[in-house]
């Protein structure tokens, strides 16, 4: 049930390893890219309950030892004292510029210790082990690291690329069923921006792949991070193509920093809410047919999902407000909104062209349901 993807990009191309107990077997994969026999990794406590000691005996089977910092779970994390914190300690382990360090958590751990590798001794290689269905198909490939900044999300990074990727996917039976379907939003997006048949396919085990089957998990994260590659491998550094990846995002930011980065909305379901509105935006705008945007609910909905704005919790600003919030977005450019829009399912395209009144128009029409 094992498949490889490969990321070319050229010096710094690596594989993606996907499927079940993969924890186990971690040794033997490490070991090929090891000049001694010991590695540093950096985790969460809560991941670091449930997993650090498969890893420590799969690091053990290939006789490779390891020293292990958690850090709290949760997106706070994602800062200056906890990343000052992992490098010193990366320091008093004193890992070389010649050693590993292994990243074993979700997005937050994946970026933040890709960063520290990035910076780290002026760079030093570093393995994603990921352990959320979100940082499987989306965070761990690409090479996006970093942390927040009061001023916003993700403001201070670099692009670092892993040097192997174990996406363990028996590690996904325990997460909660929210976070697993928080994942899927992302999955979804790949077959909504550009496999149709994979939409299709995953309209008809999605419920199977949520139930907890193993052999449609593998596909469905190998088809995600399949897709993830191929667009990082033609556009890296996010100067055109790569912002495809992005589909549902200038609405989900709004919607995250309106709903204050919380529990009240994860990123993934924010992300299908967006998806959702961005289909509704391209078949006003005459882009598609309205078909599309009801398909895209009507699977949301069968899989329990979060898929309008009447699903999240509490109070919402007004249309002009969250609009505002999607202003202050970092992929806006010169000031101008930039959005995925689609053509048809599995078809999108980045654009500025815009009108605002259109997207106050829908929004306003998303909250009038609520
Ligand atoms: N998560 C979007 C990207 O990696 O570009």
């Amino acid at each position: 049930m094992l498949q490889t993807v490969p990321v070319a990009l050229g010096a710094r191309s690596y594989e993606v390893v996907i499927g079940p107990d993969l924890m186990a077997d971690a040794g033997r994969r490490i070991l090929p890219l090891l000049r001694r026999p010991k590695v540093a990794v950096v985790t969460d406590e809560n991941v670091a309950d449930l997993h650090l000691q498969s890893l420590r005996e799969g690091l053990a089977e290939a006789g490779i030892a390891m020293q292990a910092l958690a850090l709290p779970p949760g997106e706070a994390t994602k800062g200056w004292p906890q990343f000052s914190r992992t490098v010193e300690w990366l320091l008093d382990q004193k890992i070389e510029r010649n050693d590993i360090v292994v990243a074993l958590g979700g997005g937050v751990i994946g970026d933040l210790v890709g960063f520290a590798a990035a910076v780290l001794r002026r760079g030093v290689r570093f393995v994603q082990i990921p352990t959320s269905l979100l940082a499987q198909v989306d965070s761990s490939v690409g090479g996006k690291t970093g942390i927040n900044a009061p001023q916003g999300k993700n403001l201070i990074g670099a692009f670092h690329q892993p040097s192997l990727v174990l996406a363990d996917t028996s590690i996904l039976t325990s997460l909660r069923p929210r976070d697993f379907l928080a994942g899927y939003g992302e999955v979804v997006k790949y077959g909504l921006l550009g496999d149709a048949e994979f939409f299709a396919w995953l309209e008809d085990n999605g419920p199977a792949l949520a139930a907890g089957d193993m052999e449609t998990r593998v596909r469905a994260v190998t088809r995600s991070v399949q897709m993830k590659a191929e667009i990082v491998a033609r556009d890296e550094t996010e100067q055109g193509d790569r912002a495809l990846l992005n589909l549902g995002h200038t609405f989900c930011h709004a919607l995250e920093s309106a709903t204050g980065y919380s529990d009240r909305l994860l990123h993934g379901e924010g992300v299908a809410i967006g998806c959702a509105l961005a289909f509704e935006l391209s078949a006003r705008l005459g882009l598609c047919s309205q078909e599309c945007p009801s398909r895209v609910r009507a699977h949301l909905r069968a899989m329990g999902m979060k898929t309008d704005l009447a699903d999240i919790d509490g109070d919402l600003p007004a249309a002009e407000a969250l609009l505002e919030l999607m202003g202050q977005d970092k992929k806006v450019v010169d000031g101008q909104l930039r959005f995925v829009l689609a053509r048809d399912i599995g078809q999108a395209f980045v654009t500025t062209d815009v009108p605002r009144d259109q997207v106050l128009a829908v929004l306003r029409d998303a909250l009038a349901a609520r």
